[in-house]
């Protein structure tokens, strides 16, 4: 059975190799300015990652309050990217961007020339994919630099369990790290969990995430086509490799997991799940080769035993819900009313969602209505006057918290957080090591398919 075709289109080739589009030599006659960091001193930025998350991040570092900031370096492994970037964020922020093509790096080993460009105190984004996450982070602390980085943090157990040792040492060096779990920024959400912490639903007993939405752009791949390299050709799915993403269940469904385990305070101690692969093929009637289920249905539990399901549903033309609820002893809260935290958010007496039980609608203070926003100033604000900011810790728990629902849907097992965090399965060993010719950390099989999750026969691993 066919499904619509999700997005394989063919960009423009890749720069070869580790290609750089200037030398460095360059860099030495690169008079930066200097950053104190503090004030209203300029902030700098670079940005590694130039994909459509990194070009709204960066946009949103340059638009943030509380003093001047600029857009200095910029770094990716496809040069298009990077430059599709370049054109819209100079066409929005106009001087703000100040990142020459010496300042412009493709590769790798990009991220490290870009952060080379920066001084301490200075702020790195990070939107590659997750896999990426751990090595640009520990190369930002080594260099002393505060951090925007995209979530999810980590996929499998042994890059979470380093990823919670670098944010400890990332607030030894006083560092400020925000992770773009933006729902924790969003000021309706805010007000419900103080609410909901202050008993105006009860205890919460009950949470549902839904994200039923509809086949998402590389959720889905078909057979590699040979180029670019394998390798290159899944960063480019990442949605597709549990590698790369996670998947689409932790790519995807961390925002309501997050907000949801956020509203209860409290992460959940195990999950099991369902989940299948439904279709097959694409709208054009190509295999797809990837490794996503393209339905899932996880129950996670809480030390008290509360319980949170999600839901999750990449098929067209079915009934779409994308919605989060936090059901009380004494009430029911709406948390996003569409999407992954969009407003309002409401509270009700009872469990019925009818207008004469309403409790409480939210509203944005003035200028506040965009958390993507409200991220980058909560974090400048922190950078500018010195206080203790890192998303780090509960980046990864709300990591670790999606893969084992993740996998408990694929090996069909109970799976502990306990048993995903200490899971010795690393999904793309020697990662920091990769070059434009590395091969790719899975391999197509003969038939161009790649290993994909069987519940029940796979028990232990995903893949
Ligand atoms: N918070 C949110 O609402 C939100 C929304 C979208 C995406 N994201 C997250 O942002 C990240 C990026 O997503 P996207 O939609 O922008 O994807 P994208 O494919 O548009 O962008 C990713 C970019 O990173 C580049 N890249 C990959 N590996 C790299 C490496 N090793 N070094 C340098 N560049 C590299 C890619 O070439 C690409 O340009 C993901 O982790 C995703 O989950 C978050």
């Amino acid at each position: 059975m066919n499904q619509p075709s999700s997005s394989n289109s063919t960009p423009p080739k890749p720069a070869s190799t580790t290609t750089r589009i200037t030398a460095a030599s360059a860099l030495a006659g690169v008079a930066l300015p200097t950053v104190h960091a503090a004030g209203s001193d300029l902030i700098q930025v670079a940005l590694v990652g130039c994909g459509g998350r990194g070009t709204g991040a960066a946009a949103d570092a340059l638009r943030s309050k509380g003093g001047p900031v600029k857009l200095v370096a910029m770094a990716d492994v496809f040069e298009y990217r990077l430059n599709s970037s370049f054109e819209s964020i100079s066409r929005e922020c106009g001087k703000q961007v100040e990142a020459p093509p010496e300042r412009r790096f493709v590769g790798f080993d990009a991220y490290k020339k870009a952060m080379d460009c920066l001084k301490p105190g200075d702020v790195a984004i990070f939107a590659t994919p997750l896999a990426f996450r751990w090595v640009h982070f520990t190369y930002a602390i080594q260099k002393g630099l505060n951090v925007f980085m995209e979530k999810p943090l980590t996929a499998d157990g042994p890059t979470s369990r380093k990823m919670l040792k670098l944010a400890e040492a990332a607030s030894a060096k006083n560092l400020k790290v925000a992770v773009g779990l933006m729902t924790r920024h969003a000021r309706p959400f805010q007000e419900l969990h103080k609410r909901i912490q202050d008993g105006e639903i009860g205890d919460p007993i009950l949470m549902q995430g839904y994200r039923m939405a509809g086949p998402s752009t590389g959720n889905f791949a078909t057979k590699w086509p040979g180029d670019p390299s394998e390798l290159l050709w899944q960063i480019r799915r990442f949605h597709s490799f549990l590698w790369a993403s996670g998947g689409v269940y932790s790519d995807n469904y961390i925002h309501h997991i997050d907000q949801l385990c956020w509203l209860k305070n409290a992460w959940p101690v195990k999950a099991s799940g369902l989940g299948g692969r439904h279709y097959r093929y694409d709208g054009r009637g190509r295999l797809c080769v990837d490794q996503n289920f393209d339905w899932y249905s996880v129950e996670y539990i809480f030390e008290d035993g509360a319980r949170m399901i999600v839901d999750g549903r990449g098929m067209a033309r079915c009934n779409d819900i994308y919605s989060s609820y936090v059901h009380g002893t004494k009430g029911i809260a709406i948390a996003a009313k569409s999407g992954d935290c969009g407003a309002p958010s409401s509270t009700f007496k009872g469990q019925k969602l009818q207008h004469s039980s309403l409790i409480w609608t939210s509203t944005s203070p003035e200028g506040e209505g965009n958390p993507y926003q409200n991220e980058w100033n909560d974090l400048m604000e922190a950078i500018r006057n010195d206080k203790p900011y890192n998303e780090v810790e509960y980046g990864v728990k709300a990591s670790v918290v999606s893969s084992m629902g993740r996998m408990a849907a694929h090996t069909g097992q109970e799976i502990t957080y306990e048993d995903m965090l200490n899971h010795d399965h690393e999904y793309a060993p020697g990662i920091d090591q990769f070059t434009m010719s590395s091969p790719a950390p899975l391999k197509a099989m003969a038939d161009g398919r790649y290993p994909a999750p069987a519940p029940g026969i796979n028990k232990r691993r995903e893949f």
